[in-house]
């Protein structure tokens, strides 16, 4: 289990191993005054003496005596300038207050009514804890770091900051319902186990459909058909709809869920092939906004497509040159059996249009390497054929952190995947731009007239690195940031001004 946060009244200030206490730049007051509370005078002044002008994301920590006797830690957490605070950038700092406590610190407490003008600033905070402290030892014989197990918050504006707390709480488990399948080795979050966590969505009240091999023969998607032809599981196609309001418009999400890609015939280098068991990020966001929209009871209208595969080598698997006709009827030549994602993605697109008829499609997949190569970890590809839904995917992106970058999707890239003897090939001649060759072969898969939205989280649903709200790992890109965009949209729905 996570950190558990406790939003009080009041801290109990006799009992605590550590005092945190989050200020604006300038806010020595008021860290004098919390400070008062836990230790002498000279202390408190010493202390704030350091910690005068401290800027966003600056933490200092310090052990001292308590007025009590008791040895405390003092830890002071800048918000940088007073009214400069955002969702984005509070919940950044619950992380870093977060890295700045340590499990042995048993009793820790935090004071976080900081005079940022931002009303849900203490639920942000503890929103950034929570998400911190996902960890994931169920292989561990014995556990290397023990966890926190509760954050006391003490704040001004309890309420308030409990109602919103307890959203982003919801929030909270469904990043980590992500993070946790990412993680997993691909010999256990395999196609079946994928099939039976969707199909546990059942309970919330989410309709859950599944095509099998037969079915999708049936209906011709030989395109993801022939990526999981090398697998010994089966292939899935599994929708999931949930609609509180049927009038409203329905946005499909679709997901890649490449359980493992090893490339397949083109097989890719030893180096990082491990990785590849988190080409099921996009389909494990799909189930995780499922999950968040129908805990919350969202009045929405959403149904989650997802492709359930393996791209693994037998004598059944695709060769290159191979032609496949996808349910579209479009066939496709198979330059290179890695660009399977696309692959999936096409008869998936088709499907949702054909079966659900969407006003809006979004699809998340970790789709090409070069995304990396283009934007780091710090931006996801974001490519749309409608400028107002990509500028208010952009806005969400702003507002929960999870940043878009918008790339071109122009028709001088479509040259790029003409084939000789079939409608297209599944990758570009290798004269660059791979995202966006990636991204125009799906277009081909979307009729013109649905607002559509695709983004590429190779880079970002998967980091090498720590960052403020993950560990190494699994980041679970894309649960917030489309839970943002789909909240804002239906609100603005039901007032008649749709935001598109
Ligand atoms: N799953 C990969 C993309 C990927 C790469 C995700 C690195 C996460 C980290 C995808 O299926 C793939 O292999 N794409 C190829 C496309 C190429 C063959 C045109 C790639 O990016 O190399
Ligand atoms: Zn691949
Ligand atoms: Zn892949």
């Amino acid at each position: 289990m996570n950190t558990t946060v406790i939003f009080s009244e009041s801290l109990n200030t006799s009992s605590l191993d550590v005092v945190v206490i989050v200020s604006v730049e300038d806010g020595i007051g008021f860290i004098e005054k919390k400070l008062l509370l836990h230790v002498g005078k000279d202390i408190a002044g010493g202390i704030v003496k350091e910690c005068n002008g401290l800027s966003y994301g600056k933490i200092r920590s310090f052990r001292t005596i308590a007025t009590d006797g008791r040895l405390i830690k003092v830890i002071i957490a800048s918000a940088g300038k007073r009214g400069s605070a955002t969702r984005a950038n509070i919940e950044k700092l619950g992380g870093y207050i977060y890295n700045a406590i340590k499990a042995k610190d048993a009793k820790i407490g935090i004071y976080n009514d900081i005079e940022t003008g931002l009303e849900l600033a203490a639920a942000y905070l503890a929103s950034g804890l929570l998400l911190k402290s996902w960890t994931f030892d169920k292989y561990k014989s014995k556990p290397e770091t023990q966890k926190i197990s509760a954050i006391e918050c003490k704040t001004c504006y309890s309420e308030l900051n409990r109602d919103g707390f307890s959203f982003l709480e919801s929030l909270a488990d469904c990043v980590s319902l992500v993070k946790d399948m990412v993680t997993e080795p691909a010999n256990v979050m395999n196609p079946d186990q994928v099939l039976e966590i969707a199909t546990s969505l059942k309970q919330l009240g989410i309709k859950v459909s599944v095509l099998d091999q037969r079915d999708m023969e049936k209906v011709g998607m030989n395109a993801i058909l022939g990526v999981g032809r090398g697998s010994a599981y089966p292939t899935y196609l599994i929708a999931m709809e949930y609609h509180t309001d049927k009038t409203k418009s329905k946005i499909a999400l679709i997901g890649k869920g490449l359980t493992f890609d090893s490339g397949g015939l083109c097989l890719k280098p030893a180096t990082k092939m491990g990785e590849m068991k988190g080409d099921m990020t996009g389909a494990a966001v799909v189930i995780g906004i499922l999950k968040g929209l129908a805990t919350q009871r969202a009045k929405v209208n959403i149904v989650g497509i997802i492709g359930v595969t393996e791209n693994l080598i037998s004598e059944k698997s695709l060769k290159p040159g191979d032609i496949v006709t996808s349910m579209s009827k479009k066939t496709i030549e198979i330059d290179n059996t890695d660009a399977e994602g696309r692959l999936v993605l096409a008869d998936a697109l088709w499907y949702a249009h054909e079966k659900f008829a969407p006003k809006m499609i979004i699809d998340i997949a970790t789709l090409t390497g070069a995304i990396h190569v283009a934007l780091g970890h710090e931006f996801a590809g974001l490519f749309s054929n409608s400028d107002r839904l990509a500028g208010e995917l952009e806005k969400s992106g702003k507002i929960v952190g999870e940043k878009l970058w918008r790339l071109p999707l122009n028709p001088s890239f479509a040259d790029d995947i003409k084939s000789v003897i079939a409608d297209i090939k599944n990758v570009g001649s290798g004269r660059g731009a791979g995202s966006i060759t990636a991204a125009m072969f799906l277009k081909e898969f979307v009729p013109d007239e649905i607002e559509w939205a695709h983004l590429d989280i190779a880079s970002t649903g998967w980091d090498s690195r720590d960052r403020a709200l993950s560990k190494k790992g699994a980041t679970g890109f894309g649960v917030r940031l489309l839970i943002d965009f789909i909240t804002r949209y239906y609100e603005d729905n039901a007032r008649g001004d749709s935001v598109l």
